[in-house]
């Protein structure tokens, strides 16, 4: 099964929950890339298809229908209507986007379970659990809440304790209560099918660290991302153990057999088995086989995903293919780190996050920024920021100023000198040029950086061909040149055009709109990838069209209501409660490496507000042997009284940095808890400014 080009593609993305609405970190995570991928293949025209849906089943959404007087189905069915539009006006070109409510995807899953329970492959086990006699319900264990017996805190949740950070589980809290009822829960017996995932290790290792299945190469190890093996193998060292695959619940794909009333398939027998419902909707909408896509050997899967997903994808789905028979499993699963949202955690219960609706609503036709700027700043290797600031810089001096600025006054000189018609190109010149072997290195990179899945580097290589057009025009400056030597400039604007059409080509898997709009103007009809560094796109003598602006500046103002309104949700909403995971632990460094870092004790002096930011504080710090000016991101957790007087942790050797108009010397350390709250890290006695950590 390992092809180096396989015959057909099935790309699936997260089917995303239908009980909110998507927000950036969804699209960084998952969908963005997922498209770009499936775009940059159909532009070679193979054979791709592209599947997604809604998760419409679990606890969560029966509890808010519950909240919201709905039925679970009502609930659904909104939020599958808004994010499927959503993503449709985002350019996401999935070929379905299917519902894990449908009639299919119930059968299919549930034909699922039968085959697998036939086998034998689940064990049986009846245990004691925690039920709400007033909700009718099993309980979660984050549905429960209690004393905890390691602190005593009385607040702690059935599966952890947020003041001491002590593992529980439901059955060890004091006190237990129901967070639904707000009662006290009772114990009772519950039967449910359970997957012993002990028994997969072998070849699972093996699948992961040599790339081998039933003895035969499926993938190189190598093209997967590090993060990706590393916790699969963090898992599996740490030993799989049996997890359950039903739930006592009255919403989601029924237990199939007899006597399991009220219990439903587990997302894991549920979500992943909607690629394959959306995958046979798909087909017998086209009249195509289902099975090409899963079962053939010249078929590659690619799952897109976030990394809370990786062991569901890599360890969990693998071992429910390969015990079913007769399934590929996926030849790699790129998953995404977190995007982080100025500085904090992406929440939606906290609505601290940018809705992919609202941003639809609020930038009309202005999908492909947003795409630009996921992109550049894409979480592949380690977790990534959005900011709002940095959004409108990507957009003014890059977007703008580069792609856009090139692309116009390529268009506007090219009607102004020669009435919109394609000059010639002298061959002479375009030698001289070079410009056809640097369009030629830039487009074997992108395809490079594509096929090995990076698409924020390859997402720099696109955009540098608009920088070499822009250069190129900056250089020979044909509006001077016009004079004095108008032959050379038909030259000039004619390969300008054709590096237009080149950059229009290769952004298309990333910014899909402005190509076609680009591609409009030109005149420049079908294109496939392979077209690119070729410099006779546009030829002589065709016209082109009026010259457009791809992008518009986005101003200071709009801005700011971006950050007001992120703001002002935030304030209403009460004390967070989500728990953010630990991060897993960062790879050795040496110690020479750790010896470069210059940590000493400051006093803050002075610390005032920063205009337009309602996050940084700038304060000057005493070093001992200096007072340094510094930027902090602390302004939501200290007010700049507190500050005063107080020392701190401050890493010294970090160049400067400018934000907001100011420049920073430093960083001050803080911690960050799990629910988001910054912590200064101050000596527990005051000691001398200046004083080297370490
Ligand atoms: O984590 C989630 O968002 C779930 N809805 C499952 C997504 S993965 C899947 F679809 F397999
Ligand atoms: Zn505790």
């Amino acid at each position: 099964m390992a092809h180096n080009s396989p015959k057909r593609h099935l790309i699936t993305a997260a089917l995303p929950y239908a009980n909110g609405p998507i927000h950036i970190g969804h699209l960084a995570g998952a969908y963005l890339p997922a498209d770009i991928h499936a775009r940059y293949l159909r532009l070679q025209n193979k054979e791709v298809l592209f599947v997604s849906g809604s998760d419409e089943h679990g606890a969560a959404i029966t509890l808010r229908a519950k909240k919201e007087n709905k039925s679970p189905q009502e609930i659904v069915d909104f939020y599958h209507e808004l994010n499927e539009a959503a993503f449709k006006e985002f350019g996401i070109s999935f070929d379905i986007f299917h519902r894990t409510s449908s009639e299919l995807h119930h059968q299919t899953a549930s034909d699922f379970f039968k085959v697998l329970n036939e086998k034998g492959v689940f064990t049986k086990k009846t245990s004691e659990q925690f039920y709400d006699e007033e909700y009718k319900q099993f309980l979660a264990d984050r549905y429960i809440t209690g004393t905890c017996p390691k602190c005593a805190y009385e607040a702690a949740y059935g599966d952890q304790c947020e003041k001491c950070g002590s593992a529980l589980s439901p059955l060890e809290l004091i006190n237990p209560i129901s967070t639904l009822s707000k009662k006290s829960p009772v114990l009772r017996e519950t039967t449910h099918w359970y997957l012993p995932m002990q028994q997969e290790e072998p070849w699972l290792k093996e699948w992961i660290e040599e790339g081998k299945l039933d003895g035969k190469i499926q993938h190189d190890p190598k093209t997967w991302r590090k993060q990706v093996i590393g916790q699969c193998k963090s898992w599996i060292d740490g030993g799989l153990h049996e997890r359950a695959m039903t739930r006592d619940l009255n919403w989601g794909v029924k237990v199939p057999v007899e006597n399991a009333e009220g219990k439903v398939l587990y997302v894991w027998l549920d979500a992943p088995i909607g690629y394959i419902s959306a995958t046979k909707q798909w087909c017998e909408d086209h009249a195509k086989n289902w099975e090409e896509y899963w079962k053939s050997e010249e078929s590659e899967i690619l799952h897109f995903i976030g990394k809370d997903n990786i062991v569901f994808h890599c360890i969990i789905f693998p071992i429910i293919l390969k015990q079913h028979r007769g399934f590929n499993l996926p030849n790699n699963v790129p998953a995404n780190e977190f995007l982080n949202l100025e500085g904090k955690k992406i929440s939606t219960s906290r609505d601290w996050a940018v809705w992919l609706h609202e941003y639809n609503q609020d930038f009309k036709n202005q999908q492909d920024v947003l795409r630009y700027v996921l992109t550049s700043i894409a979480p592949e290797t380690k977790d990534s920021e959005f900011t709002w600031s940095d959004f409108q810089a990507r957009n003014n001096s890059e977007l703008v100023a580069i792609y856009g600025n090139f692309v116009n006054r390529t268009l506007v000189l090219t009607h102004k000198y020669y009435e919109g018609i394609v000059p010639e190109l002298d061959s002479n010149y375009a030698e001289k040029a070079n410009i056809e072997n640097q369009l030629q290195t830039l487009s074997e990179s992108i395809k490079s950086k594509l096929d090995k899945l990076q698409y924020r580097d390859a997402q720099n290589d696109a955009i540098a061909i608009a920088r070499l057009g822009n250069k190129f025009l900056a250089e020979t400056e044909p509006w001077k040149l016009i004079k004095t030597n108008p032959e050379e400039v038909k030259s000039i604007l004619n390969l300008s055009l054709q590096i237009a059409a080149n950059a229009c080509i290769a952004l298309s898997p990333f910014l899909p709109d402005s190509s076609k709009r680009l591609a409009d103007m030109l005149n420049l009809k079908a294109y496939t990838w392979s077209d690119l560094g070729n410099i006779e796109l546009i030829k002589n003598g065709k016209g082109i069209n009026e010259a457009e602006h791809l992008f518009s500046r986005i101003e200071d103002d709009i801005i700011e209501a971006q950050i007001q309104k992120l703001n002002s949700k935030m304030e209403l909403k009460e004390e967070p409660v989500e728990l953010s995971e630990i991060p897993e632990f960062k790879e050795f460094i040496s110690f020479d490496d750790f010896m470069k870092l210059d940590i000493r004790v400051g006093e803050i002096k002075t610390a005032i507000p920063v205009k337009k930011s309602d996050k940084l504080l700038q304060l000057e710090v005493d070093l001992g042997n200096e007072v340094r000016t510094i930027l902090s991101g602390i302004a939501k957790a200290y007010s700049p009284e507190e500050l005063v007087g107080k020392q701190v942790q401050v890493l010294c050797n970090l160049p400067p940095r400018k934000m907001m108009g100011i420049e920073s010397n430093g960083m001050i350390l803080m911690a960050e808890s799990r629910t988001g709250k910054l912590e200064l890290m101050s000596p527990q006695q005051k000691t001398d400014s200046g004083s080297v950590i370490g």
